[in-house]
């Protein structure tokens, strides 16, 4: 196992820099990098974009305008995969216009062996391919990569704690992505995850609070907590924490902000953690707990630990002690062999809970997951036409809880303009709905409230009140 060290690396960004002012004597080199798939790639993109611009690089926001491309991929479905060969492969032009072009692929899909034997055969022209462990090395590959002229191939296991030290260039400033935790122990068996990165690690919970009350100072109005199973947080750390003593934590830092987390697994997910949502004023009242199927025979299949009765036993107890409390999910639809039968076990559920929002996926086969080697007779489009009938039960559900909220005030982080055209902003209640309504752009960033007067399905039209 590899071991990195922090003060190397700063000392090769600085090699690196150094490197790239003779190289491009005139301007600044640009770089353009994209993160697939999940809030915690979305956050690791920020570490490399914070690493990049210590190795002198500024940043650019297509792939045309850039002398360096990352791609930080995704390798949970296979659809996700197809989409970065068909960009990577689109890159070929533009390196022909731009020779000394650095293109790297990292993250999740590069942690295969066999994909990396894949883009080695059949992408020459990708210069730096990097596992999700050797994120943080970034600096020294480049240093490599640069002076060699060859391509650097690194998806080598690291030694130690959660890397600390990484500066970080953030999307938003008014809401921040805190990684609580990496990796996953749970082989879900229809998951590549445990395999790509790696098992749980923690995050030490003073790192942790460093990082949000620096957030809050700079002006953050949300804090999202991100691990693959946040509730197994503590597990593998000296100090004696769990994940609810954390939020505990977080909660007490001052000022007016707002902390969610993802993602939690149901069978850690305790009545502990629905108290302390209760208790924490800060933390939404929100949970996003992945059920994945309703069928107890299928969610044995997929290793998952718990049952219909006992998950609904705790969002029950949740709606009792939160009544104003939001649940979303994630659905896999065509787990192999899945019967009729089990699939109306899923849509008995969603609508048992009456979830506001539903992330649903049609199983894609993962080699080397265990799910990957069981018989599957249910066809491709009978699972596309399940996949449109629990979208329609959920169109439904969503709506019906949207209409509630007609009349109602709800307190809005306002993050962006909104879709509806010039004039209007959007943001997101404490249930983490999209809110549409007119105001200045000069708000975005802020808390505001907003008179709901219309619902769709998956939005709330409103009017924002005055003061
Ligand atoms: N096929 C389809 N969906 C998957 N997910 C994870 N692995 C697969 C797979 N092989 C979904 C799960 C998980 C979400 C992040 O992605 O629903 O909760
Ligand atoms: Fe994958 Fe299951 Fe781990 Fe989530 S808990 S990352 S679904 S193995």
């Amino acid at each position: 196992m590899t071991e990195i060290n922090r003060k190397e690396q700063d000392e090769y960004a600085i090699k690196v820099k150094e490197l790239l002012s003779e190289l491009y004597p005139e301007r600044i080199p640009l770089a353009f990098v994209h993160s697939y798939g999940c809030q915690q790639n979305v956050s690791d993109g920020e570490k490399i974009k914070g690493m990049l611009s210590d190795c002198g690089y500024g940043f650019c926001t297509s792939p045309e305008e850039a002398d360096i491309v990352i791609y930080n991929t995704c390798a949970v479905r296979e659809h996700a995969e197809a989409r970065v060969f068909g960009n990577v492969g689109a890159l070929v032009h533009v390196k022909k216009r731009n020779k000394g072009m650095i293109i790297g692929l990292c993250g999740c899909m590069v942690q295969q062996e066999e994909i990396t034997e894949r883009i080695k055969k059949s992408y020459p022209f990708v210069d730096l391919i990097f596992g999700t462990h050797m994120l943080p090395a970034l600096p020294s590959l480049l240093y490599k990569k640069i002076v060699s002229q060859k391509r650097v191939i690194d998806i080598s296991e690291v030694s130690g704690e959660f890397h600390e030290g990484i500066r970080k260039i953030r999307d938003f400033s008014f809401k921040g992505y805190v990684p609580i935790m990496n990796g996953c122990d749970n082989f879900c068996t229809y998951c590549i995850v445990p395999y790509v990165r790696g098992r749980e690690k923690s995050r030490r919970s003073e790192e942790i609070l460093k990082e949000c009350r620096a957030l809050i100072e700079g002006g953050a109005k949300e804090i999202m907590l991100l691990g693959q199973h946040v509730n197994s947080y503590g597990k593998n750390l000296e100090e004696n924490i769990n994940f609810s003593a954390l939020l505990r934590k977080i909660n007490e830092i001052e000022g007016d902000f707002r902390i969610r987390f993802m993602t939690s697994h149901p069978k850690d997910a305790t009545k502990e953690l629905i108290d302390t949502i209760r208790d924490c004023d800060k933390v939404c009242n929100q949970l996003h707990l992945p059920v994945q199927s309703g069928s107890d025979g299928i969610l044995k299949r997929m290793n998952r630990h718990y049952t219909y009765e006992s998950y609904l036993e705790l969002i029950n107890y949740a709606k009792k002690e939160i009544p104003d409390i939001s649940f979303s999910s994630d659905i896999i639809v065509g787990f192999p062999d899945e019967l009729r039968e089990d699939f109306e076990k899923t849509l008995e559920l969603i609508r048992e809970v009456g979830y506001d929002m539903l992330f649903t996926f049609i199983y894609s086969k993962r080699k080397g997951t265990p799910a990957a080697e069981m018989p599957d007779s249910i066809s491709d489009s009978e699972k596309s036409a399940r996949l449109r009938e629990l979208l329609a039960v959920q169109t439904e559900i969503s709506a019906e809880n949207n209409r509630k909220k007609v009349g109602k005030t709800l307190k809005v982080l306002i993050d962006s303009e909104g879709k509806k055209g010039e004039g209007y902003l959007s943001g997101r209640s404490e249930q983490n709905i999209i809110v549409e309504f007119r105001g200045d752009k000069e708000l975005i960033g802020s808390f505001r409230e907003v008179e709901i007067t219309k619902a769709h399905s998956f939005a709330l039209e409103g009017v924002l009140k005055k003061g």
